[in-house]
């Protein structure tokens, strides 16, 4: 007779509820030592706070957590730190100027200082998980992947046996996945417990050994990870129906240039290397994609070309006005809508609620008579709502409350109904689950047909199925355009962004 391991972890009947919302209805779920759990569902199933019940930042309304056997019951973060959890937030939470080692030494207990020992230890535990960091680097100087190996690392010198992290890959490269994965394979063959949410069905199906699925609150499913066949399994469980994520792209008909940009440098009076010699125009009625993997310059592009920062050299034609660069971001420029990849930070306010959120890139449209007219943006608000499947507490409800991907959700909706001449986009669908990113990439090619559409990405599948023409950007440059009706170009595309071929 085999008989399973007992759980390390044992949650029964957890349920919690936000005001209205039930965030956690009843949930049953048991980990054990040594294995890798994705957590998986829809924007706003609950996910979220499902992890945070467990790492101690909520407390459930009812139900219980049995940690090996004994009921616990966490107060804060430190104390589920204390009984071995800990969780990997999508938002580092380091300390920038100081280095790995000191970031890792102030997450210790208080009062402890044995700073040599401390240091060699954190060595040992980068070696012994793979955790490749120098401990005398400052975080500042470092990639994502690298700071959120610092994350884990604090966790491992407090000694978490299990481990939470939700939305681990949404920052990293191709390259850094790949390293996470290989490090959650050390973790779990050293007996750990490893959680982790996801949207990314491939992911899940390269590293889980089992996986949990919520709906609306709900464990849906548990199962491992063995018995699933294919992705399609898997949206079906999430979404109740297939997702295949093939969308139809009728061919482009470009109409006049929208925007045409030579000799772009920028960010001016910053010491960050940004981008150099960028040239591109894009036309209504097209798709010009900038792929490149995060952190070669394309988050300082998308920002210099918003207005948000200036641009240092380089002319730009917009609607067949002309501007030399500096003068570029002086003043707003009618016409440009942007969803801008960090949401909640540049794109929306949390204290307020999600129709006020609405107007905010839209005051002209909204206003009467130099007031607002709330009944008429409530109403586009519950449209936006409708179409995008928002779900959160209602119109009325802070903006801060919506789960990431329905915050997401709710800018994209906004952005797209001020009619732009241009939209730029930026990682659309970062966060967002399979049928979002269905939705979305169904609204922007719709917006294609109305104007011209800037989408700047690091997910090859989004470039491929979305964009008319492909440019790749590298260390700052673009390396080269390809049409994206050419599928041999796949493989040199990859080899673009990766700077392994020059252009
Ligand atoms: N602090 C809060 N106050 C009020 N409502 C909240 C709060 N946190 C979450 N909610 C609500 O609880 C529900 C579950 O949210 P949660 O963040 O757990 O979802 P999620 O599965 O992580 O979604 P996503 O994939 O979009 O990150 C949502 O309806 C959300 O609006
Ligand atoms: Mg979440």
């Amino acid at each position: 007779m085999t008989s399973s391991p007992p759980a390390v972890l044992e949650l029964s009947g957890i349920t919690k509820h936000f005001g209205d919302i039930t965030a956690n209805r009843a949930i049953d779920w048991s980990l054990n030592a040594g294995r890798i759990y994705a957590l998986l569902g829809e924007n706003g199933a609950g996910k979220s706070t499902l992890m945070s019940i467990l790492a101690g930042r909520y407390q459930p309304d009812a139900g219980t957590i049995r940690r090996q056997g004994r009921t616990v019951r966490f107060q804060s973060p430190a104390q589920a730190l204390a009984a071995g959890i800990g969780m990997v937030y999508q938002r580092f939470m380091l300390v920038a100027p100081l280095s790995v080692a000191e970031n890792i030494r102030l997450h210790g207990a208080a009062g402890r200082s044995r700073s040599d020992r401390q240091g060699a230890s954190i060595r040992e535990l980068a070696v012994r998980y793979g955790l490749a960091v120098d401990p005398d680097a400052l975080v500042q100087d470092l990639s994502m992947g690298e700071r959120q190996r610092v994350e884990i690392l604090k966790l491992l010198n407090r000694r978490a046996d299990i481990l939470i992290f939700d939305e681990p890959t949404a920052v990293l490269t191709h390259t850094e996945i790949a390293g996470l994965f290989e490090v959650f394979q050390r973790l779990r063959d050293e007996g750990k417990t490893i959680v982790f949410i996801t949207h990314k069905l491939e992911e899940v199906m390269a590293v889980a050994d089992e996986i949990a699925v919520m709906r609306r609150g709900r464990m849906v499913a548990r199962l491992a990870a063995a018995d699933v066949r294919s992705q399609h399994d898997l949206a079906r469980l999430m979404v109740g129906r297939e997702i295949i994520l093939n969308v139809d792209k009728p061919p482009a008909a470009p109409g006049e240039t929208v925007l045409a940009v030579s000799g772009l440098s920028g960010p001016a009076g910053s010491s960050r290397p940004g981008f150099e010699e960028i040239a591109f125009e894009v036309r209504r009625g097209e798709i010009l994609a900038i792929i490149g993997v995060a952190g070669n310059g394309q988050e300082d592009l998308a920002a210099g070309l918003a207005g948000l920062t200036p641009l240092k050299t380089g002319r730009l034609t917009f609607k067949g006005r002309r501007w030399r660069a500096p003068q570029w971001g002086r003043k707003p420029h009618e016409g440009i809508a942007y969803i801008p990849a960090d949401r909640d930070r540049t794109a929306s306010v949390g204290a307020i609620d999600l129709v006020e959120n609405f107007m905010l890139t839209q005051l002209a449209v909204f206003s009467r008579a130099l007031r607002l007219d709330r009944r008429r943006a409530a109403a586009a608000t519950a449209a936006a709502v409708e179409r995008f499947a928002i779900r959160g507490g209602g119109l009325k409800a802070p903006a801060g409350n919506l789960s990431g991907g329905n915050l997401q959700k709710l800018v994209l909706a906004r952005e797209l109904a001020r009619h732009p001449d241009l939209l730029l986009a930026e990682q659309p669908t970062q966060g967002l689950d399979v049928r979002a990113t269905e939705a979305v990439w169904q609204a922007l090619l719709h917006q294609r047909a109305a104007s011209a559409v800037l989408l700047i990405t690091g997910d090859l599948k989004e470039a491929l199925s979305l964009a008319d023409r492909i440019a790749v950007i590298f260390r700052g440059r673009i390396l080269d355009t390809i049409a994206a009706r050419d599928s041999a170009a796949i493989d040199r595309i990859k080899l673009l962004m990766a700077g392994l071929e020059t252009g």
